[in-house]
């Protein structure tokens, strides 16, 4: 067994016993390999490094309670790499073989799945990008699909404890019909700026408005948005600029098996006064509850010291799913050793 102080983990890098390599080549994807090695071999001139194309993707295998490891929906990972590749001219990769690809890089790194009862997960991220040496603007010939695998705890300092969000009025994180809905490399660079600015500001990330009318909330620089109004719905942003989050669609499903209304419909900013809990929610942020916003002059107050009622009924039912307390009963755990 490894030795990690598994109660000690936060978001960063460690490398484990293998990630898994695809190479495209000649229209068609290679068999996958497992290697031991971080390291690739690069051009200065191939595409990614000078027209970012790149995706990304983010998921998660636990640790039963039975013992087993499960990778929690790999197919919707598989599926939005896909609508990334898409949109950025990168060939797609097949979801079944994806699927395939992460049970098997799950199974060889099973040490590194933090044990049942720590909190912690297997933070799954592949990543696609483009090899050709070229320097006209135009797709790669050659990609790269690596899907690299890495024992996590908590994103934000102190679990679910409350974070505060700054509003972005310096920049946005992506044009009106840009890749905003996608996991495109370069979102993530555009987004620094602002993220920097709000951890400046002493808050733990930025919010982000539509970028055509500021007016609307869009979601914040690593997850969605979601807030409990005072009839106790669940609301969340609709967007053509945001991550169609994995994470956000399966708590909307639990949501309304635990009775609550959704909402998915424009949230304008001010309406951040009206709700009793708001909350980012994605694959590493899982649900963190958001204690105040800061917008210019105005502070949204929620006076939590802790995450609220309702979401914490979310939150209990969702990793209770996936930690294998609760019946899954939607099928979207995938069983990997
Ligand atoms: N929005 C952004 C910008 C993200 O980076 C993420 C993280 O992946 C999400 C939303 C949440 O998506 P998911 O729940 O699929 O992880
Ligand atoms: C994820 O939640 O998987 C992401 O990719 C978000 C990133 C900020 C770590």
């Amino acid at each position: 067994m490894v030795k990690i102080d598994w109660e000690k983990l936060t978001f960063a890098f460690m490398p484990t016993k293998s990630n898994i390599r695809f190479h495209y080549a000649d229209g068609k994807w290679s068999e996958g390999e497992l290697t031991s090695s971080y390291d690739i071999t690069l051009s200065v001139a191939a595409n990614v490094m000078h027209y970012g194309q790149a995706a990304f993707e983010g998921g998660k295998a636990f640790r039963c309670k039975d013992g087993k490891v499960r990778a929690f929906r790999p197919d919707e990972n598989g599926k939005r790499l896909n609508s990334s590749a898409r949109r950025l001219l990168m060939p797609e990769f097949p979801v079944e073989k994806f699927v395939e690809a992460v049970k098997t890089v799950v199974a060889d790194n099973a040490e590194y799945v933090p044990p049942y009862g720590t909190g912690g997960s297997l933070y799954i991220r592949p990543v696609m990008f483009g090899t050709t040496p070229q320097i006209g603007v135009a797709p790669s010939k050659e990609y790269e699909l690596v899907i690299m695998v890495m024992p996590v705890g908590a994103y934000y300092k102190g679990g679910i404890k409350p974070v505060d969000a700054l509003v972005a009025r310096d920049f946005d994180r992506a044009a009106p019909l840009g890749t905003g809905n996608i996991k495109a490399a370069g979102n993530y660079a555009a987004s620094l700026l602002s993220s920097k600015h709000a951890h400046d500001n002493n808050c733990a990330v930025a919010l982000f408005l539509d970028p055509a009318t500021r007016t609307y909330i869009d979601e914040f620089g690593t997850s969605n948005f979601l807030a409990i109004d005072k009839n106790g719905n669940y609301v969340t942003s609709e967007s053509q600029s945001i991550l169609p989050s994995i994470t956000n669609k399966s708590l909307m499903t639990v949501a309304a098996d635990l009775g609550l209304k959704v909402e998915r419909r424009k949230v304008r900013v001010e309406e951040l006064a009206d709700f009793t809990e708001v909350a980012a929610c994605g694959t590493a942020v899982v649900i963190t509850p958001v204690g105040r916003i800061f917008d210019g002059d105005k502070v949204y107050d929620y006076h939590l010291t802790e995450i609220g009622p309702v979401l914490r009924k979310l939150y209990d039912r969702m990793t209770g799913i996936q930690y294998g307390e609760v019946e899954d009963t939607h099928n979207w755990t995938v069983e990997c050793c």
